[in-house]
């Protein structure tokens, strides 16, 4: 089965090696040695800001994500602040998590938010879209997981924006509502108090001010749950959904729903309908969804038959599984090379509104959260490889969200009933948090590719992934070290600069399955050493395998 299927269903003064805290931790990898590895920074070649929305996020009504994880209600026993779950506004405070996706997804295209605002009392119940999935397991109870209280709407939502510091990104159902409910959507967040009847049924909800919202997705995966659409169709949808839309003074950055991973055809039909009519200037953002699941090798491309266990996996799971996500670099410069066959001056950007690690059922939190799963440190290493890459493209993505926040896919926590974990992707992101907003600039990267064994076959994967952004004189770079096994020693050159002080934070751990659970919070970690220096033009650093590494190096 196909989930296309699925889803319609400067060397300077002085040189310094460290080996820091948390790699001394690896008794193999502590003996100093010559770099095999090389990084260049070149400060003086930016690249482009790195949109703070790259280090977005996505809460769709799916299984556990909102029911339970965001929303446990005002009379909860689990501490909240107006019915939403206080441990991760707590959390999700840390990382400045710059945007957020909802309601979905698949569901957005069967979501009516006519049903989601008004007293919560009087809120219908509706079927969710995800009730009839076949990979629930046998024997689940009833729920607003399956049966939609809608006590999570429009204004819960804004405020849970407000409390952890984001912008809303509201999803639009283009499949089964009307243009006409998707410009009264916008009327009911964004018009003036006071000023329409929407306006004040937002206020008699509790929000009197607009909330502003700014990003609209127009339909979601409109080649399959969206509608089954083709290109063309969905061009005329496209149009028709953004013709008129009132503003209120906020310029909406429409995004339209791109395509399924490398399905260029989805993108170069859709960019020279949308050419045609010369509607390409009404887009702001082109959504690519890709998703690493296939860890068979290349023995079957199934969606269920391919997909692997989150936590019990051999070597070459572990390798392959980072093969599926370092797709990333060619989707986002194969997809940007059609886009510009009609949009040469680049003014539509990529928004990668879904990606992450899909495996299979089994190691949920509990059988309510469909398709939730285990996170460990090959979670970790797959989100610092897509985020560096994100970072190096950060002239071509001006967002990016990861699926799913909680109790889903790739998930930053999991929670059931008052037990909460923040997982291994959850340090990525507050390591990287650092790189918002800064100036990419170019990296090169030279190191060994580790090599394994692909159904029988001789294979390998990238060697070390690295970014590296300016913010004033603070320079971020940040390193991921695929090898499961081996250490690299890297020298890190920054032409341009020199550095007077670095700081260095490691994710790392001694077994490459290890995961945060709610018996054992903390066994995946991030270890901080501080370093002082002067005239740092370059250094070797050890990087343990499977590891994730930020450094901090002020510049003179
Ligand atoms: O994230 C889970 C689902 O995957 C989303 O609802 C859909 O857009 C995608 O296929």
């Amino acid at each position: 089965m196909k989930r296309r299927q699925f889803i319609e269903s400067a060397i300077g003064a002085s040189a310094l090696i460290i080996t820091g805290r948390a790699s001394a931790r690896f008794a193999a990898a502590r003996q100093s040695r010559s770099a095999d590895s090389r990084i260049e920074i070149l400060l003086n070649e930016p690249v482009g800001r790195i949109a703070p929305e790259i280090y977005g996020h996505f809460a769709e009504h799916l299984g556990g994500v909102v029911y339970d994880g965001i929303w446990v209600g005002e009379d909860s026993k689990v501490p909240n602040v107006g019915g939403i779950r206080k441990a991760l506004i707590d959390a999700l405070q840390r990382i400045k998590p710059s945007v957020v996706r909802w309601p979905g997804g698949c569901f957005a295209d069967s979501y009516n938010w006519h049903d989601g605002v008004g007293p919560r009392s009087q809120r219908p119940r509706r079927t969710n879209f995800w009730r009839d999935a076949s990979e629930w397991p046998k024997g689940v109870a009833d729920g607003p997981w399956n049966y939609d209280t809608n006590q999570f709407g429009t204004n819960e939502f804004m405020r849970f924006c407000r409390l952890i510091g984001a912008q809303p990104y509201v999803a639009a159902n283009v499949r089964s509502l009307t243009a006409r409910d998707f410009y009264e959507w916008a009327e009911y967040c964004n018009s003036p108090a006071g000023t329409t009847t929407l306006a004040d049924l937002r206020a008699a909800g509790g929000d009197r001010e607009p909330f502003k919202v700014r990003f609209w997705g127009v339909g979601n995966e409109s080649w399959g749950c969206g509608g089954n659409f083709t290109p063309e169709e969905y061009a005329a949808e496209y149009r028709r959904f953004t013709e008129w839309v009132p503003k209120f003074g906020i310029e909406p950055a429409f995004i339209g729903a791109g395509p399924n991973s490398g399905d260029l055809d989805w993108t170069r039909r859709f960019f020279t309908k949308m050419n045609e009519r010369r509607a390409l200037g009404r887009m702001w953002g082109w959504a690519l969804h890709h998703y690493s699941w296939n860890v068979s090798g290349g023995r079957t491309s199934d969606w269920r038959q391919g997909k692997g266990d989150a936590l019990k996996y051999p070597e070459e799971e572990w390798y392959e599984l980072l093969r599926e996500s370092d797709r990333m670099e060619s989707l986002i410069t194969d997809h940007w090379s059609v886009m510009a066959e009609n949009d040469r001056q680049h003014r539509v950007k990529l928004v990668v509104d879904e990606w992450g690690a899909w495996y299979r059922p089994g190691t949920e939190a509990h059988t309510t959260h469909l398709f939730g799963q285990q996170s460990t440190m090959r979670d970790a290493v797959l989100a610092a490889l897509t985020l560096n890459t994100f970072n190096r493209h950060a002239d071509k993505v001006a967002m990016a969200n990861v699926a799913q926040l909680i109790n889903c896919l790739q998930s930053l926590f999991l929670a059931y009933g008052d037990k909460f974990v923040a997982t291994p992707t959850f340090h990525v992101f507050a390591m990287y948090a650092a790189h918002q907003g800064g100036q990419s600039v170019r990296t090169v990267c030279s190191a060994p590719r580790p090599s394994y064994s692909r159904n029988g076959q001789p294979a390998s994967v990238r060697g070390l992934s690295e970014s590296a952004s300016l913010l004033d004189r603070r320079l971020v770079l940040t390193i991921a070290n695929p090898d499961a096994t081996q250490a690299r020693m890297a020298e890190i050159a920054i032409r341009g600069a020199v550095a007077k002080s670095i700081k260095n934070i490691v994710l790392a751990a001694r077994d490459i399955h290890a995961y945060n659970s709610f018996e054992s919070p903390r066994s995946v970690e991030p270890v901080e050493t501080q370093m002082a220096t002067s005239r740092l033009g370059s250094l070797v650093l050890e990087f343990p395998p499977a590891s994730v590494t930020r450094l901090e190096l002020m510049l003179e």
